[in-house]
């Protein structure tokens, strides 16, 4: 793939699936980032010889457009003043905490919705410049909600499809956002709106439906309202569940260096009987407190010790200068030393607490080292934590325990469901997980695999596109 005038797929998404890494001695190179996004839609740019609009991750960088992994890359400029307001601002201290159930209060400035229209502008603009006739873009996620309108309005001819990666919350909270017409409007630009989940979907038609009527929607149909003298449209909002490459997380699962590596984890944790692994972003909708509560009771009311069990906590760092994060990670960290000064012996830490990202390989090895996943997000998306380890776990062992609020679950319905408000629920789960006979173990385990084997990322991705075909060719 070479660079190109124009592209017939386009995906836009506020980072770029790569990360700029500066080497010690000085030179600069990109490296394929970690996150979820960017793994769910890798398999699909890589079949489609397509374009990537998004943002390098850093302020005021000026790239030229480049090619890594066979994908035409278009960074977006950010200056350090629209990292603030539009990213750090906006998209992750307004939309974040709205959108999941307000689980942290939403902050509401102008200044942060200006920048936020001015940079979702701005990714319209170098999209509907790459963009050959009749082009299909993606659209992804919730820092770019007004780019479906916004390139619309500049090339009615493209298809234009848009993902919500988060929760869209009920209408009583949604309605807070005092920008929440444009919000819809600038979605509604889209022929397909998707969501996680049919919650998510029936929240987004009845947002519809209270700001334009009763007559808005039929199923999952949305008329679109238009100006006088355009053509009636209609737009589809439906749900697509998102999920991963579950064989290549079989397949790395199964190499030798990792389960060795599984097995030297197990060792250095001091051969625990049970291992309880918490894999996430550093972020306030993971129930990472919750957690640890539960943990520590647990230890407190020798229900379990240190040496018996374990909990590792992978807590990767995330916009770390939110103030909501900063402030999240004093309190994890003050708990987990709290924990561990209470319970750990000299040999055995309570609490293997890792604010670190690590490569994939070692996550698999963690995934395969666990006894029992704690998923317990307080509200979630999907949670794509939930389906790694389900995909990684061929031997049939290992229990997922796992958040109702998380979209997982309404998939993943053999996994231990809780409620991770209820700390005496959540407690019970984890003792009933690290006690479950073998045979249960497995036979959960196996119904949750065939669910994941069966939908993964690419009849993720085959299915929203598929969608989209169907409203072009109902043009
Ligand atoms: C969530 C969002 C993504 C986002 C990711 C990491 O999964 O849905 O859009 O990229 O978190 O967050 P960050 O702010 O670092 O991009």
């Amino acid at each position: 793939m070479t660079d190109r005038d124009s592209y017939d797929f386009i995906v836009v998404s506020n980072r770029l699936p790569v990360d700029r890494v500066v080497d010690p001695d000085g030179t600069a190179r990109w490296q394929r980032s970690p996150g979820g996004l960017v793994t769910a839609l890798e398999p699909v740019m890589r079949a489609s010889d397509g374009a990537w609009v998004g943002w390098a991750g850093k302020p005021d960088l000026e790239l030229e457009p480049f090619t890594a992994d066979d994908t035409y890359l278009v960074p977006v400029t950010l200056s350090a003043d629209e990292v603030a307001d539009y990213y750090e601002g906006f998209s992750n201290d307004t939309l974040w905490p709205l959108y999941h159930d307000v689980i942290a209060p939403p902050s509401y400035h102008r200044e942060w919705w200006d920048a936020y229209v001015r940079v979702n502008r701005r990714f319209a603009e170098q999209s509907a410049a790459i963009a050959a006739p009749g082009a299909t873009v993606w659209v992804q996620d919730y820092q770019l909600q007004l780019v479906p309108k916004m390139l619309r309005e500049r090339r009615p001819d493209l298809v234009i499809g848009f993902f919500n990666h988060i929760p869209f919350p009920p209408y009583g909270i949604y309605a807070q956002l005092p920008w929440r017409r444009q919000i819809v409007e600038g979605l509604l630009g889209a022929d397909v709106i998707g969501f996680q989940r049919v919650a998510d979907a029936g929240n987004f038609t009845r947002a519809v439906r209270r700001l334009y009527g009763a007559n808005s929607t039929k199923g999952s149909e949305v008329k679109v309202p238009v100006a006088q003298g355009e053509a009636p449209r209609t737009a589809i909002a439906k749900a697509f569940p998102i999920s991963i490459d579950a064989a290549m997380f079989e397949e790395l699962a199964r190499q030798p260096a990792v389960q060795e590596r599984a097995a030297e984890i197990r060792r250095e944790l001091g051969n625990p009987e049970t291992i309880y692994l918490g894999v996430d972003r550093l972020d306030y909708t993971k129930g990472i407190r919750h957690r640890l509560k539960a943990f520590g009771e647990l230890l407190r009311d020798g229900r379990t010790t240190a040496g018996d069990s374990v909990l590792v906590q992978v807590a990767s760092p995330s916009r770390e200068r939110v103030e909501a994060y900063m402030q999240l990670r004093d309190e994890i960290e003050l708990t987990v030393g709290r924990i561990n000064g209470d319970y750990a012996t000299i040999g055995h830490s309570a609490i293997a607490y890792l604010h670190h990202g690590y490569p994939r390989e070692e996550m698999v090895a963690l995934y395969l080292a666990a006894d029992v996943m704690l998923v317990t997000a307080l509200r979630d998306g999907m949670n794509l934590v939930a389906k790694e380890y389900v995909a990684c776990r061929h031997d049939n062992d290992g229990v997922l325990i796992l958040s109702e609020f998380a979209g997982a679950a309404d998939e993943l319905k053999n996994a231990l469901l809780v409620n991770p408000h209820d700390i005496e629920g959540l407690k019970d789960a984890m003792t009933a997980a690290a006690g479950m006979p073998q045979r249960e173990r497995a036979s959960r385990m196996r119904a949750l695999r065939k669910r994941v084997r069966e939908n993964d990322v690419a009849r993720w991705s085959r299915g929203f596109l598929d969608e989209l075909a169907r409203a072009k060719d109902a043009r």
